[in-house]
């Protein structure tokens, strides 16, 4: 959704933006092609691999790369001395790279470790959480990070096989879960999905980062600055959605939220339940 972002970021050289999710780096070369020379980016990811990657291949552009979580913003902003910027984005979720890297378990047909996280040095990987957490535990967290109905089938089918032989690999447990899930027609994604997004946020506490983001992001932006958020399940976009109307200093641009155009979601398949929303900083 770069056309949209870069519409509601209302970017002008000069100005300083925040990629707070680089990923592979495609809005962030955007941003920084729009800012010049005289403005800068400052791009921030959890995972070291996505900040290796853009040292490589974004340098000589207006960059300050950083791994960070998008929370540490303030202290990131502190220590160059920048009181303020234009814009942020949030582009929430995984990125292409993470999802064809085999040896971190984003893949389902992978039979590297299941270990999901942005950031491997920090936090425990997911073959961890479905080895310790007790049959209750798994099936809630399936149930509330999921939102998935069959979450205690799901959930004691992991310890009845654990007992026997760990899950290590992601292709063990999706096929664990699809044999709990029944195929439906009309949702025709992997029935393994909401279980792997389930521990997916777990492990990288996603919702609680954005959470705290939604409080000290409005306080990073000059007046005037745009906050852009694509969040890709409803559990995230009704917390951007709740704090953009709530927010005593923030105006909201998207009265409802901008999916992907059709040509997009044609291009890029897993950008359909993409959801943008962008809110203004109040002037005074
Ligand atoms: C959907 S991708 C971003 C794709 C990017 N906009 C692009 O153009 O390629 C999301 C990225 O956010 C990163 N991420 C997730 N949570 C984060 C957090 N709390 N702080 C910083 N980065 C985070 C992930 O590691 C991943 O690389």
């Amino acid at each position: 959704m770069l056309a949209e972002v870069t519409r509601f970021l209302d970017i002008r050289p000069g100005q300083t933006v925040v990629d707070g999710t680089l990923g592979g780096g495609g809005h962030c070369h955007e941003l920084a092609r729009l800012v010049g020379d005289r403005g800068r980016v400052i791009a921030l990811d959890r995972d070291p691999a996505a900040i290796a990657r853009a040292e490589r291949q974004l340098s000589g552009l207006p960059i300050l790369v950083a791994q960070a979580s998008y929370c540490e913003l303030p202290l990131i902003l502190n220590e160059v001395g920048c009181r303020g910027v234009d814009g942020i984005l949030l582009d929430l979720g995984l990125s292409s790279d993470q999802l064809a890297d085999r040896g971190r378990g984003f893949s389902f047909s992978s039979d590297g470790p299941l270990d999901l996280r942005f950031d491997p040095g920090a936090g425990k990987p997911a073959w961890q959480l479905i080895d310790q957490l007790s049959e209750h535990q798994l099936a809630e967290l399936i149930y509330q990070y999921g939102e998935e109905r069959f979450s205690r089938r799901i959930a004691r089918k992991i310890v009845a096989r654990r007992k026997s032989r760990p899950i290590r690999t992601a292709r063990e447990l999706a096929e664990l879960v699809r044999s709990c899930v029944p195929h439906s027609n009309k949702h025709p994604i992997d029935s393994a999905t909401r279980t792997f997004q389930a521990l997916r946020i777990a492990v990288n506490d996603e919702l609680g980062r954005l959470e705290k983001a939604l409080q000290i992001l409005p306080e990073c932006l000059l007046p005037g600055g745009t906050l852009v958020i694509i969040s890709f399940h409803s559990l995230e976009d009704r917390k951007v959605k709740h704090v953009f109307r709530e927010h005593d200093q923030l105006e909201v641009v998207t009265k409802k939220p901008l999916g992907p155009t059709i040509s997009e979601q044609q291009t890029n398949p897993r950008s359909r339940s993409a959801k943008l929303r962008a809110a203004r900083r109040s002037k005074q």
